[in-house]
């Protein structure tokens, strides 16, 4: 069993379950990226349909963030850990000692609460059970306010990479796994 579900609070994190609404996800997520859209960005996240969200959860480990409401319990984030592409990689993901993480978006109403957090800590974790030494992902150089929610948290600049379906140069970062 690869996974077990993380408690961080009122909040759940566990693996997408086949029952889960992928449409819920898709909705989230083109909420969670629009303000980069905002700022002229075409992030992948924030304009992808039903299918391309199901699709990247199958090539994925794809883990939800759950919170108690008054109506039950709602998704509140989402993240792909090792997600696999059609795209080329950038050379540091492609490094055997490095696992990624990618589409990691919550709920603007819910942002602030940690929720990020706990994601973050169960890829982490992850990439620990899978032997990983370094962290990875992919960000949009222009949003500095996300660099620097990163670089709080112990990632650093490894490289710049040109995926083929964006408008901006990305950033690779990573955080070496104690
Ligand atoms: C990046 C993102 C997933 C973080 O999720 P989150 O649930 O807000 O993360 P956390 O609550 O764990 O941490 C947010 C940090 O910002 C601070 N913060 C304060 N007010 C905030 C607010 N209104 N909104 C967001 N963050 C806020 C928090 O204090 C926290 O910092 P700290 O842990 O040092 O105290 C979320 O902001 C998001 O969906 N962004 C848009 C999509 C995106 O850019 N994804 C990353 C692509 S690489």
């Amino acid at each position: 069993m690869p996974v077990n579900d993380h408690k961080a609070g009122a909040v759940i994190v566990r693996p997408l379950l086949p029952s889960d609404p992928i449409p819920a996800i898709t909705r989230l997520l083109h909420r969670a990226y629009a303000k980069q859209v905002a700022m002229g960005l075409r992030p992948l996240a924030g304009r992808q349909d039903d299918s391309v969200t199901a699709e990247r959860a199958a090539n994925s480990e794809c883990y939800i963030a759950l919170v108690e409401g008054a109506g039950g319990e709602t998704i509140a984030g989402v993240i792909l850990f090792e997600e696999q592409e059609k795209a080329t990689f950038p050379p540091f993901f492609l490094k055997p000692h490095v696992c990624h993480f990618a589409q990691f978006g919550v709920d603007p109403d819910v942002q602030g609460r940690g929720i990020g957090r706990a994601l973050l800590e169960v890829v982490e974790r992850r990439a620990r059970e899978k032997g990983a030494t370094e962290l990875a992902l992919s960000m949009a150089e222009p949003d500095r306010e996300l660099y620097d929610f990163y670089v709080k948290r112990g990632y650093r600049f490894v490289e710049h990479w040109q995926w083929p379906y964006t408008n901006y140069r990305s950033c690779i970062l990573s955080k070496a796994l104690a």
